[in-house]
């Protein structure tokens, strides 16, 4: 087998630093656009042939190192029975606003009830076998799934979780251990079905004071690495805004810690232990400048990253409008290092 060197960056033995984009798959790419004149998104998500040419569609564009599987990290919570739309937001009909109503959800059998993910990634192995591309699954942490469970959407203030935290603590604790062991679960069959890295992404971590995170969010986290560890998936961890939440990301112990780009990559590799992978950190709306200033401001990245063990990406997903000469400036940086 080739070389598969996000894999490699792991433990440092990588010939070059390996290159992927959060959100590569999707809506910058007009063939995507043409898949979604066809399909709603959710149904691209449940066809796992048609998923299979969402994930695939941006490596013929850009030779990066990573394919991630077409999807999105709130499947499992409608796989409970929560109905959910995309508009293209995401909203759910009926938000979680009791314990009852979420103990009387079903933490679903994920082979039964996710079956296309797993059905999508199988695939996606079968294609990449030859490949030294490193197939990437995903999931939402418990503290995000419960956040879009009880707001519904994405929100601004996250008045319901957070109200709901200080008034019934022990309530929102139940409910982000239930979504724990989901999570453990589904990162399993991801794993069994060929994810060979798991990114599992905080995205709204990034809200809590370094108290609040260590209090509800990390509790579920630190069980879902030590599942995974046990059964020899490794994990990134990714919260955006969470400079102040590394000590806790530490504490989670996962094989690659995502950054955003609210701080240099200086600023985050001091803070983080040599043997933790760093992943990061361009601002995915620096990718709006010319291919030159991108390629310029990505050596930086790279130049200061030099000696540790590290992936380039952006610091959060990319956005819809991303012309793209300028993503291929940037990976091809990665590529040329
Ligand atoms: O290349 C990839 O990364 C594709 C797979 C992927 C999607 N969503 C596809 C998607 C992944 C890994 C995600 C993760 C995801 N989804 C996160 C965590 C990452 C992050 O952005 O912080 C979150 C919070 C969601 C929830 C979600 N899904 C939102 C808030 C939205 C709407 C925002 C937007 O970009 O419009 C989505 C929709 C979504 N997920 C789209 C795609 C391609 C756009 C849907 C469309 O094509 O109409």
């Amino acid at each position: 087998m080739k070389d598969k060197l996000i894999l490699k960056a792991l433990d440092g033995t990588n010939s070059r630093v390996p290159v992927w984009l959060m959100r590569q798959a999707g809506r910058h790419l007009p063939e995507y656009r043409a898949l979604k004149e066809k399909y709603t998104f959710l149904e691209l998500c449940k066809t796992p042939d048609v998923a299979v040419e969402a994930s695939l569609q941006p490596l013929r564009r850009y030779d990066m190192d990573g394919v991630i599987c077409f999807s999105d990290i709130l499947v499992p919570l409608e796989a409970m029975g929560m109905k959910l739309d995309f508009n293209p937001g995401p909203v759910f009909e009926d938000p979680i606003t009791s314990i009852e109503q979420f103990r009387a959800l079903e933490l679903p059998p994920i082979k039964q009830n996710i079956p296309h993910i797993l059905e999508t990634l199988e695939k996606l192995r079968d294609e990449l076998k030859d490949t030294n591309k490193t197939l990437l699954g995903f999931t939402g942490a418990p503290y995000t799934l419960a956040s879009y469970a009880i707001e519904g959407k994405t929100s601004k203030h996250f008045e319901a979780i957070k109200s709901w935290s200080y008034r019934a603590p022990n309530e929102l604790l139940e409910i982000l251990d239930g979504l724990s062991d989901l999570t453990a679960r589904y990162i399993e069959a991801q794993h069994e079905a060929g994810a060979e890295l798991v990114q599992i992404f905080d995205t709204w971590a990034g809200q809590l004071s370094l108290e609040d995170y260590r209090r509800f969010a990390l509790p579920g986290t630190k069980k879902i690495i030590e599942n995974s560890r046990s059964k020899g998936i490794p994990i990134t961890l990714y919260i955006n805004g969470g400079y102040h939440l590394i000590p806790g990301m530490i504490e989670a112990k996962p094989d690659v810690i995502s950054v955003d780009w609210r701080r240099s990559i200086s600023d985050y590799l001091a803070l983080i232990p040599e043997e933790i992978c760093v992943q990061g950190n361009l601002d995915p709306a620096f990718l709006f400048a010319s291919p030159q200033e991108v390629k310029a401001e990505t050596k930086k990245i790279l130049e200061a990253a030099k000696g540790r063990k590290f992936i380039l990406n952006l610091g959060h997903g990319l956005l819809p409008t991303t012309p793209i000469d300028s993503v291929k400036a940037f990976v091809d940086t990665a590529l040329e290092s």
